[in-house]
């Protein structure tokens, strides 16, 4: 049985690459980081919770990775963790470098040094593009395109996206990054935009809110649906030789398009509820993505299948659903925190 570490396995993606895996026979490992309230609710959401073994890891601190990778002698490994919100990127930028930036090197470096025929997947970013996009008019941007990042979270992330190139073309190690465009689902955090307004239109819906605040609504991006980009990540690391991808789904629109299409849904007009406060609105703001994922389509055989509209749907749909469960006294997943049982958590006493 191949063994795989994935890092962050409690995020949206890692969470469905998880359940991916474990269907396709490997023995799953995963990252997680103590939190005063434990957060393992995606993976009890798909029930792989008590299906994958877990591991205690911070990423600033470089003896909890390399236990990681002691424990859990992976042949893959996906590295997924980090402060992903842009956001809050100006909020903490220093720290931002250190997680989402720096933490790729101490990984690498633990891959080098333990089990250097590991093959390393680095979460990238189409987030790096940045100005870019304005740059190329709105064209969909590809892998030979310039990076001009516009946040310290895209700054860290490229910084992360050469450290892999470097490792693979200093090392030979067999590591790639997924240049990812933005992708959603039910299970993506409440504060990223798609989200945000699912849920709160569902909750106008059921007359549990009233409006729905947001800042730029002029922002465009590409967005496609979660669970299809974590199979082109393991599409990734199958192939003969280690290389880069942007995965994508070639289409654009913008916020605003997203709150109508959302609204539109369950029958009421967005501009009646839809209000612009500035709380949300960021210091930079990449105006324009979107990807050509032709190089991926070419030698990786994928392509997204779930588009704009239905991506909508789904999202809104099952927000509807959450929120009409809560009204009959159903509880939310995240509101019924649990442990992993003994024989999932890889302790310290394991490690001593
Ligand atoms: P996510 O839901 O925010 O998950 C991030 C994961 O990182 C969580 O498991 C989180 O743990 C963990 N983490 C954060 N800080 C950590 C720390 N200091 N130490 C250890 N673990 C830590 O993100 P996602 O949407 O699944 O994205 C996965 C990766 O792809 C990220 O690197 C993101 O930047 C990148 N990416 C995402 C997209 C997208 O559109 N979703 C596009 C391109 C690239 P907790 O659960 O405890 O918070
Ligand atoms: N979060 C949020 N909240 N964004 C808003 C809001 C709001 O109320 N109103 C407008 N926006 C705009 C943001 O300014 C941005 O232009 C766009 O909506 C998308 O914001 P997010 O959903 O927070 O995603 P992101 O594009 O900044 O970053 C996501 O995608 C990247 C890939 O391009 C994250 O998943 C990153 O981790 C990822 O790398």
């Amino acid at each position: 049985m191949k063994r795989v570490l994935i890092t962050g396995i409690t995020g949206q993606d890692g969470s469905y690459l998880a359940k991916f895996l474990f269907n396709k026979g490997y023995e799953v490992y995963g990252t997680y980081r103590r939190l005063s309230t434990p957060n393992f609710w995606r993976l009890e959401y798909l029930g792989i919770f008590e299906k994958v073994n877990l591991i205690s890891v911070e990423l600033g601190d470089a003896g909890s990775i390399v236990e990681a990778l002691k424990l859990s002698e992976p042949e893959e490994v996906y590295h997924l963790a980090a402060q992903s919100f842009v956001e809050a990127s100006f909020e903490s930028p220093v720290a931002t470098g250190d997680i989402t930036g720096l933490a790729t090197t101490r990984i690498l470096e633990a891959i080098r040094q333990l089990c250097p025929d590991a093959r390393f997947y680095n979460a990238a970013t189409s987030e790096m593009f940045g100005w870019t996009g304005v740059l190329k008019g709105g064209k969909p941007l590809n892998e030979d395109d310039v990076f001009r990042p516009m946040s310290p979270y895209a700054a860290a992330k490229l910084y992360g996206y050469w450290i892999t190139r470097i490792y693979r073309e200093g090392y030979g190690i067999f590591a790639v990054n997924g240049i990812l465009f933005n992708h959603e689902s039910p299970l993506r955090g409440l504060e990223f935009v798609t989200r945000k307004i699912a849920n709160e239109v569902a909750k106008i819906k059921l007359g549990l809110s009233k409006e729905l605040r947001l800042g730029n609504l002029d922002a465009k991006r590409d967005w496609g649906y979660a669970p299809e980009y974590v199979e082109s990540m393991w599409l990734m690391l199958q192939q003969a030789k280690p290389e880069d991808y942007v995965i994508a789904t070639g289409e654009a629109h913008s916020v605003r398009e997203f709150a109508e299409k959302a609204f539109e849904i369950i029958g009421l007009d967005w501009e009646e509820y839809v209000k612009v406060d500035r709380r949300f609105m960021r210091p930079l703001d990449v105006p324009s993505l979107v990807g050509d994922y032709s190089k991926a389509e070419r030698s990786l055989g994928w392509r997204p299948k779930v588009k704009f509209d239905e991506l909508i749907e789904i999202m809104v749909g099952e927000e509807v659903k959450r929120w009409e469960g809560w009204l009959k006294g159903e509880r939310f997943p995240w509101d019924a925190p649990n442990y992993p049982s003994e024989n999932r958590i890889l302790t310290r006493a394991l490690r001593m």
